[in-house]
């Protein structure tokens, strides 16, 4: 994101760096740090189900947050204040904190690494149809690379498109169903919705675990 500004800024000029460091979404390290450590006074601390790293937790669904987009981050945790994502776990946790704070906490997480642990595959065929969607698509199907927008090995492109690689299979089975059942409408042109409603029970599990088994770490 920094890097992505600072590259911007070269090309387009000063006039531009200055419209975007005076955003909301410039966030302060430190202070993100420990509002993560405090909660926002109704709900539990991010490490009780994000991990002290931000690694998330497979077995209970909760997504690795640690090194996903500043901007990403910010539009999601505003959107589980919205309503445009809802879910009963989540959402107190972040419904006090007001826009800087929550520009801050993602600035927080956007600046750990991202989780190197990765997930097995046991089941051969499922790997085989898994890997085959992400990277090539089905178009009989209409059903198009995973990796055209998640970018290179699915690590993510700026805060539009975030990172799949290593993410926990039971969250990204969760995120899939919402879009299908119409619960998560974070996405405004709905690029994702109309990818979720042509996949099947059987390719979503098998994406699923093929991206929870990619490398996350740059
Ligand atoms: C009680 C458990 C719990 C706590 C505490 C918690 N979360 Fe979450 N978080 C979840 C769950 C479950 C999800 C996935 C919800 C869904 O499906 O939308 C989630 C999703 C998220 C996402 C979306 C990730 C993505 O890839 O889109 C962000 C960002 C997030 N949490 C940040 C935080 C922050 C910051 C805190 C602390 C202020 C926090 N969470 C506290 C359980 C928790
Ligand atoms: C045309 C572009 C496009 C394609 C192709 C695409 N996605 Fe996405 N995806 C997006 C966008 C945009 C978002 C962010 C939506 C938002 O703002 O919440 C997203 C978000 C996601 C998320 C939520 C991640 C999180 O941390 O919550 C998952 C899971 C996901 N995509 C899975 C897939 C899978 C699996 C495929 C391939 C079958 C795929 N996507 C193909 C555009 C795309």
């Amino acid at each position: 994101m920094k890097n992505f500004i600072r590259r911007r800024s070269l090309i387009l000029g000063s006039a531009f760096l200055i419209s975007l460091s005076a955003s909301a979404a410039d966030g302060n390290i430190d202070n993100g740090q420990q509002l993560s450590m405090k909660g926002d006074g109704s709900g539990a601390p991010c490490m009780a189900c994000h991990g002290p790293n931000g690694e998330g937790n497979a077995a209970g669904n909760f997504p690795y947050i640690a090194g996903l987009d500043e901007g990403y981050l910010l539009r999601q945790m505003l959107a589980y204040q919205t309503g445009a994502r809802t879910n009963a776990v989540m959402s107190m946790n972040v419904d006090n904190f007001d826009e800087q704070q929550l520009a801050d906490i993602a600035a927080y997480y956007a600046s750990l690494p991202a989780p190197t642990a990765t997930a097995e595959i046991s089941d051969k065929k499922q790997a085989e149809l898994g890997e085959m969607l992400v990277n090539n698509g089905n178009w009989d199907e209409y059903i198009p690379a995973c990796s055209t927008c998640h970018g290179p090995g699915n690590r993510g492109v700026d805060e539009n498109f975030p990172a799949l690689a290593g993410q926990h299979a039971g969250y990204i089975k969760q995120q899939l169903k919402a879009w299908q059942n119409g619960t998560r409408k974070t996405d405004e042109v709905q690029l994702m919705e109309a990818v979720a409603k042509r996949l099947s029970d059987e390719q979503i599990d098998a994406v699923a675990a093929y991206l929870a088994s990619l490398p996350a770490a740059k």
